[in-house]
């Protein structure tokens, strides 16, 4: 048996002319949604029994199969009986009935198991088959993590434990008997309740596990192993008592209380906004250190990569601690929107995850600051799915087909789907939007369903029509908003006209107009909101108060408002409320002060700091095309110091991005974390969008530019805030949205003033990190000085690794933190790395860090003479012997391909070609490097 199965024989060989077809490669391998059928055979009960060893684990499978395929024609035979399997287990034996069947009976093959002629009406198969989780290296199926038997079964991982409609609409009652060594495994899990358990001759023991529910495989879950555990008892709102448990390893069980509270309030929000109860008296986490993604929500036994539950102010940083905080609630939360109620197919997948974000950010806004959270969702879409939806991996949110399931959860499936059910909630509002989900659940509780019955549930609930949703469901591509604004004095009318378009995507050629939803208010020249009196088709008018939504679901739409006393400032688009490029056409900079200063929405206060600096970036533009022609002429590549020069030269920051920032920072009624944001230039990868061809490392090396000039010109007020938000010393550790504030707002400061790199700053830097008494403050100062070159930084570096050597958590950011460096000549160093007794290829962890993380650096993943990328495709190839689905994220690292200058386009094109030849390359692999190639 393969450690790492891989099917090369199905992965059609590449051809150049393979890339200019229409994305309907031949083969079985690509799935289409438009294919959904239901399935000919239903599952009703599923009895798993597991026995653990060492070197093999058999399962027993006893599975009771009812018809689904409806009325046979006299005298025809039932329909063969085709299960999902995989390449990497062993059948044993199958029996029907209680008989077992013959080699001519049957057929195995990599990925089915089909039997040929199965009885007419119900009948159970008794299924045996053996695996070897310890060499399962994908971490998908049954396997062994640090020594434990866990499972992760979605999305298709099921069907590596035995053979299976593995399906999510093929819901089933599982009952689960495993039995293990006693000292090895004292703790055996299961979903639901458990029934029984018990000694057994030789040291072994068992137990059985009984799950009520029904549901689909992929929400099964296993866990046998030695595990420390904390408890809480929790009180549902009608009195049901329900045991928390977390279960870590031993040495890590004083990090579990953050989780533990975290968990708390995510069932007292859900009973409070939603009005829904847990389902069982029992709700388990464990935590397990090698997993391929965040966490998993199997029913009652949720299993959590470590990084998101284990917290202590020592090892974690507030930003852990708030992903903590989000993902423990995000799985709670699908106890209802996901599993309770659950997806047709996988083509829905959104329907459980937009809906299960869009709650996690909710829960989050309504445990801290609303503001600050909803500025940091909006940075991560514009900074990771807008450019997902502007290449090639371009798809929608219910996406139209797949060859891996794996590859399609998505920042496009999960963030823009959190963003969509957010329209409805801006068109609805709270009371409607929980009319919506009371119906949902009412119509669809135990069931598989689409993103359309959701709609329809939503639509019913208020006696709305939301056909005009649909659309955000089936088109990929960020829709742009064009506004250009009139006011007529002498009739005191205000128009809003408003125009959009969707760009093409790859299979996309044609889009329709959307729905967008524009939240939004106009500011009168004293700064006070002025009351909205929208003309309607016929002449009505309708009284919007100050603040109102405006449906826009036309290629073009003008808005008309009456009664107002002098032209004001528009503020569109509030708290983000659809997810577009807005161009507000004539926007001045004074227009963007302004609204800085007094908008009522601090979301659009943040986003008009943004903006400025955007205008301000007009001449970080006209920069750069001085230094392409510079270089064009001059060759070679752009130092730090030449673009310094160039940039200086061509007149610097412009006075009132500087002013209008230092108002920011001096004011006494904002939120330190809003200020924080507030002062941040957009990301790298945002600015790379808006400019063709752009070269990541002079990019980067403009952005530092730009702050250093923020620094050198703010130093006062950056180090006066410094002062007032550093701690006594032998404050405590608290996490809360205040201390938090005062952190980020302290860090930031000095993140910008390091930039200033002089040697008095340094120094305190490396006190700073030297002194610091929790992982938020010695992380930042860490950071800081890895960006600078000079003894500072081996120093700290060094003196980080030797104070947790022990800590493979801390371990991550310290490999993470060296891997995103942009210290010049840095691959040197990543690549000792690899080999470093602190890295562990195959744990998904640290390749994310140390890979992906690389792939952050603009200027050592981007070096002009494609190091960067020849390491990064080698790589790529290695982890893909190992562990499918970790490669598949890296590779995207070189799907922006089409983004930058032509030298560094041919040269990642050139890697992934060789990456699409490589022979015995997953499907995981090939899918996104290929598409990327189209
Ligand atoms: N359903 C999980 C979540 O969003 C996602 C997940 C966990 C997953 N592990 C996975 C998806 C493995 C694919 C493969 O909470
Ligand atoms: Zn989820």
């Amino acid at each position: 048996m393969a450690t790492a199965a891989t099917e090369t024989e199905e992965i059609p060989e590449i051809q150049h002319e393979e890339h200019k077809q229409p994305p309907h490669p031949e083969g079985p391998k690509q799935k289409f949604r438009a294919d959904y059928t239901a399935p000919p055979f239903t599952v009703t009960t599923v009895h798993l029994d597991f026995i653990l060893g060492e070197e093999t684990t058999d399962v027993t499978a006893k599975i009771h199969f009812v018809p689904n395929y409806g009325q046979l024609a006299a005298g025809a035979p039932p329909p063969p009986l085709v299960l999902d399997g995989r390449k990497d287990i062993k059948l044993l034996s199958v029996a029907l009935g209680g008989r077992v069947l013959g080699e001519g009976e049957y057929e195995v093959s990599d990925k089915h198991l089909t039997i040929k002629a199965p009885p007419a009406g119900e009948f159970e198969a008794v299924i045996v088959t053996q695996l070897r989780p310890q060499d399962n290296s994908l971490l998908e199926g049954l396997y062994k993590s640090s020594g434990n038997f866990c499972t992760q079964c979605e999305a298709e991982g099921f069907r590596g434990i035995t053979y299976f409609l593995d399906r999510p609409d093929v819901m089933a009652k599982y009952t689960t008997r495993m039995e293990a060594d006693a000292s090895l495994y004292p703790v055996l899990l299961g979903n639901g309740n458990l029934a029984e358990s018990g000694q057994m001759e030789g040291g072994r023991h068992y137990a059985v596990w009984v799950d009520p529910y029904p549901k689909p495989c992929y929400l099964f879950a296993l866990v046998a192993g030695k595990l420390a555990m904390k408890e809480r008892e929790y009180t549902t709102g009608s009195g049901r008592k329900v045991a928390l448990r977390i279960f870590v390893q031993e040495g890590n069980l004083g990090r579990v209380d953050h989780a533990l509270d975290s968990l708390v309030k995510s069932m007292q929000w859900d009973e409070q906004v939603y009005g829904l109860e847990y389902d069982l008296d029992l709700f388990n986490i464990v935590a397990v250190d090698d997993f391929n993604m965040g966490a998993m929500e199997n029913k009652s036994l949720n299993i959590f990569n470590s990084r998101l539950v284990l917290a202590s102010p020592q090892t974690a940083t507030d930003l852990d601690y708030s992903r903590i905080e989000g993902v423990v609630g995000h799985e709670y939360f699908h106890n209802w929107t996901g599993n309770r109620v659950t997806c047709r197919d996988w083509f829905q997948l959104t329907l459980k995850e937009g809906l299960t974000v869009f709650r996690d950010q909710e829960f989050s806004a309504d445990m801290n600051s609303r503001p600050v959270k909803r500025i940091e969702d909006v940075m991560m879409l514009r900074s990771s799915q807008f450019t997902e939806d502007a290449g090639p991996m371009a798809h929608p949110i219910r996406p139209e087909s797949y060859i891996k399931m794996d590859n399609f959860y998505t920042v496009t499936v999960y963030e823009k789907g959190s963003e969509v059910v957010r329209l409805y909630h801006t068109l609805l509002g709270a009371e409607g939007f929980r009319k919506g989900m009371d119906l949902y659940f009412q119509r669809h509780d135990g069931h598989a369903v689409t993103c359309d019955d959701f709609r329809a549930a939503m639509a019913d609930a208020n006696g709305v029509d939301l056909e005009a949703l649909g659309r955000w469901y089936s088109q990929a591509g960020t829709p742009q908003l064009h506004v250009t604004t009139s006011y007529d004095a002498a009739s005191r009318t205000y128009r809003l006209h408003c125009k959009q378009r969707t760009p093409p995507t790859p299979g996309q050629e044609e889009k329709l107009p959307v729905l967008i939803p524009i939240k939004m208010g106009l500011l009168g020249p004293d700064g006070s909101e002025l009351p909205l009196k929208l003309q309607g088709a016929d002449g009505s008018v309708q009284d919007l108060g100050t603040e109102g939504v405006l449906r826009f679901d036309t290629p073009e739409a003008t808005f008309t408002f009456l009664e107002v006393p002098a032209e004001p400032v528009p503020s569109l688009l509030r708290g983000f409320s659809a997810p577009v490029k807005m161009e507000l056409e004539g926007q001045s900079e004074q227009h963007l002060t302004f609204l800085l200063a007094n908008d009522a929405d601090a979301f659009n206060r943040w986003e008009a700091g943004q903006r400025l600096w955007e205008a301000g970036q007009r001449l970080s533009r006209k920069l750069l095309l001085q230094l392409y022609a510079a270089a064009a002429a001059g060759g070679g590549a752009h130092s730090p110091q030449a673009v310094a020069e160039r940039c200086a030269a061509a007149g610097g920051v412009p006075d009132n991005l500087v002013e209008a920032f230092r108002a920011v920072l001096t004011d006494p009624d904002l939120d330190g974390s809003f200020k924080s944001m507030a002062v941040m230039l957009p990301t790298g990868s945002e600015l790379l969008d808006a400019i063709q061809g752009g070269d990541p490392p002079l990019l980067h090396h403009v952005r530092t530019w730009v702050v250093r000039q923020l620094a050198a010109r703010l130093r006062p007020e950056l180090e006066q805030l410094i002062k007032d938000n550093d701690d006594a010393p032998g404050t405590p550790y608290v996490f809360n949205a205040a201390a938090c504030a005062r952190r980020a707002l302290k860090n930031r400061c000095l993140t910008m003033l390091s930039t200033l790199e002089e040697p008095g700053i340094t120094a305190m830097l490396l006190r700073r990190f030297n002194e610091a008494a929790n992982m938020t403050d010695e992380i930042s100062a860490l950071s800081a000085l890895v960006e600078l070159a000079g003894p500072e930084r081996d120093q700290a570096l060094q003196a980080f690794y030797d104070k947790f050597k022990g800590e493979p958590l801390v371990l991550l950011k310290w490999l993470g933190l060296q891997a995103t460096s942009n210290a010049p000549g840095n691959l040197a160093l990543v690549k000792s790395l690899v080999d470093h007794e602190a890295f562990n290829i195959t744990n998904p962890n640290n390749c994310y860090s140390l890979f992906l993380g690389f792939g952050r650096s603009p200027v050592n993943f981007h070096a002009a003479d494609g190091s960067g990328y020849q390491f990064m495709g080698d790589a790529v190839l290695r982890v893909d012997g190992i562990n499918h689905q970790v490669a598949a994220r890296m590779v995207s690292a070189f799907t922006t391909w089409r983004q930058y200058d032509t030298e560094r386009q041919a040269m990642m094109r050139a890697q992934l070609e060789r990456i699409v030849a490589h022979k015995g390359l997953s499907e995981n692999v090939f899918e996104i490097a290929s598409k990327s190639l189209k």
